[in-house]
């Protein structure tokens, strides 16, 4: 399906793109003078979706203008379901002619304020878009649509032979992984989002459907041309709306075995964690948690293990093959002191062991009922990562402020979970000046600002000290051409 936008203002939209800020849509033809809504296009997004999957009250509106950051937002104007494709293809084409901001919302598990209304709009929660419209077994791929959870999908596939790998600790929707980034716990072994995605159909702003790789194609390689599907991994909303992925699936392992394993220091744990890389063991996690965080998770999820640095890790393999993973771990841990090793075989004992450690975040926040939390993000070269995660243990020790540390540390990316209480401003602040320091030492190793989560509102300026000015200009050129009147999902990452 094919839309055309009638009327582009072709002079507002070039202001617009040359001092962004400046010029606000906020008025502007849809929109009285408080900001809001006019009747007449609530009716019109009434008439594409139906009167029952468009709101306007105040509390849904607040409900959708909020993801789980510490970041304080402003709600859309509106909120809409659509259905199908063809509905999200009419929303958009409708406000884009109008001037109206479009937000895409996925589950609002983002952890830098990706679906804040900051110029208000219309809010389009894609959740009642859940089928999960083909699986290709012999090819490993599946295709979903954008309201499907990576646990559903998993749920789908339990007797397939096959899994989704990419784990963020939240069921976030996959298009919404895909639009952040994101991975997990798995992606030191079967990589990240970015790379276990083969296709994506998108509704680009003025309403046309893209589909990335072409329509219905799900090969596993190809050099035809520049790779659009790319571009839209970790776009954020600000490209265009995804409305299908073609994913690549897994086979389920022969066997599983997954293990705890306590550390004198820091320091030994991440040393274990770089050794254990380097002899090329085909570790299938290897994730980081400090003591501050196992104490939380002893608590909240009934656990007992030692308090001190410890990894979590999982082996995937035949019989044979984790035999030999194992017994190689077990000499390189060792050798660094490790004590208090547990290996956990049944998938009953394995699948406590891991939903543990995916909900270390809400551990952690139970230390400090009433705090918020806030996650830093930092990815460096494998080999910095023992000075960096030392270093950030020792300052985080001194700041003052209450948190824990866990990391995907096979792929150098780790989080300080920092408790903020809400309503104090200069906690804020200090939250915010420990994750730029800690950004801008990630940077100095020849890291990134962000391994997972996006850089929505809160590390734009990071972005642009990592990327330098010809790539920034690169990627506003890129916005400018898909979306010349700054529309998706405004005020983000650039
Ligand atoms: C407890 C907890 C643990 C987490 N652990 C991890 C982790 O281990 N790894 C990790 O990567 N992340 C993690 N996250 C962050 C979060 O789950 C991910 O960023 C996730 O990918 C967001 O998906 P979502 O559907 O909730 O997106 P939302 O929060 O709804 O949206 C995020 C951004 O994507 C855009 N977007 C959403 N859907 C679409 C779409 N269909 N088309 C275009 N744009 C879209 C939105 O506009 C917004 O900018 C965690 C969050 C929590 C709360
Ligand atoms: C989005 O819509 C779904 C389905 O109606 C609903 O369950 C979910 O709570 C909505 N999201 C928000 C933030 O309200
Ligand atoms: C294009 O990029 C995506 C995302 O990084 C990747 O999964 C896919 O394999 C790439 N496609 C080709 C044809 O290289």
């Amino acid at each position: 399906m094919v839309l055309k936008l009638t009327a582009v203002p072709a002079m507002a939209s070039l202001l617009r793109a040359a001092a962004p800020g400046l010029f606000s849509w906020r008025g502007y033809c849809s929109r009285g003078l408080q900001g809001e809504l006019s009747k007449g296009f609530v009716e019109s997004l009434k008439a594409i979706v139906g009167s029952p999957h468009v709101s306007t009250a105040v509390a849904v509106r607040e409900h959708h203008g909020q993801d789980e950051s510490i970041h304080r937002c402003q709600p859309p104007d509106a909120v809409v379901w659509p259905q199908n494709v063809d509905q999200v293809s009419r929303l958009a084409a409708l406000c884009y002619g109008q001037g109206v901001p479009i937000i895409p919302f996925g589950t609002g598990t983002g952890l830098e304020g990706g679906v804040c209304a900051v110029q208000g709009g219309v809010c389009i929660n894609l959740t009642h878009m859940d089928r999960i419209t083909e699986l290709n077994t012999e090819d490993f791929s599946v295709v979903v649509e954008p309201g499907v959870t990576r646990k559903a999908l998993n749920a789908h596939l339990r007797n397939s032979g096959l899994w989704f790998t990419v784990d963020p600790g939240a069921d976030a929707s996959i298009c919404g992984m895909v639009a952040t980034g994101a991975s997990g716990t798995n992606s030191v072994r079967y990589g990240t989002i970015r790379d276990n995605v083969v296709n994506l159909e998108v509704v680009l702003p003025d309403g046309r459907l893209l589909h990335t790789a072409g329509q219905g194609r799900h090969f596993r390689k190809s050099a035809a041309g520049y790779n659009l599907t790319g571009l839209f991994v970790g776009s954020e909303g600000t490209l265009g709306l995804i409305t299908s992925a073609t994913l690549r699936l897994h086979p389920v392992p022969e066997a599983t075995v997954a293990a705890t394993c306590a550390f004198p220091s820091v320091q030994a744990a991440v040393d274990s964690t770089v050794q254990i890389l380097q002899a090329a063991v085909p570790v299938a996690r290897i994730e980081f948690l400090d003591d501050v965080t196992m104490d939380a998770c002893n608590r909240h999820s009934k656990l007992s293990c030692a308090v001190a640095p410890t990894l979590f890790l999982e082996f995937h393999g035949s019989e044979q093959a984790l035999a030999e993973q194992v017994q190689h771990t077990e000499a390189i841990t060792q050798q660094n002191g490790a004590s208090h090793f547990s290996w956990a075989k049944e998938s009953e004992e394995r699948n406590q062991l891991w939903a543990a450690r995916h909900n270390a975040w809400y551990a952690l926040l139970a230390l400090s009922p009433g705090c918020k939390g806030y996650s830093t993000d930092v990815c460096v070269p494998i080999s910095r990562l023992p000075e960096i995660l030392v270093q950030t243990k020792e300052e985080l020790k001194t700041s003052g402020l209450q948190g824990g540390i866990v990391g995907h540390v096979g792929d150098g990316n780790f989080h300080c979970i920092l408790l903020v209480n809400p309503d104090d401003d200069e906690e804020h602040h200090r939250v915010r000046a420990f994750t730029k320091k800690l950004g801008r030492r990630a940077l100095a190793l020849h890291g990134t600002c962000t391994g997972e989560h996006g850089i929505g509102l809160g590390k734009r300026q990071l972005l642009q000290e990592e990327i330098g000015a010809v790539g920034m200009e690169t990627m506003r050129q890129l916005k400018v051409m898909l979306d010349p009147r700054s529309l998706m999902n405004p005020g983000k990452v650039l």
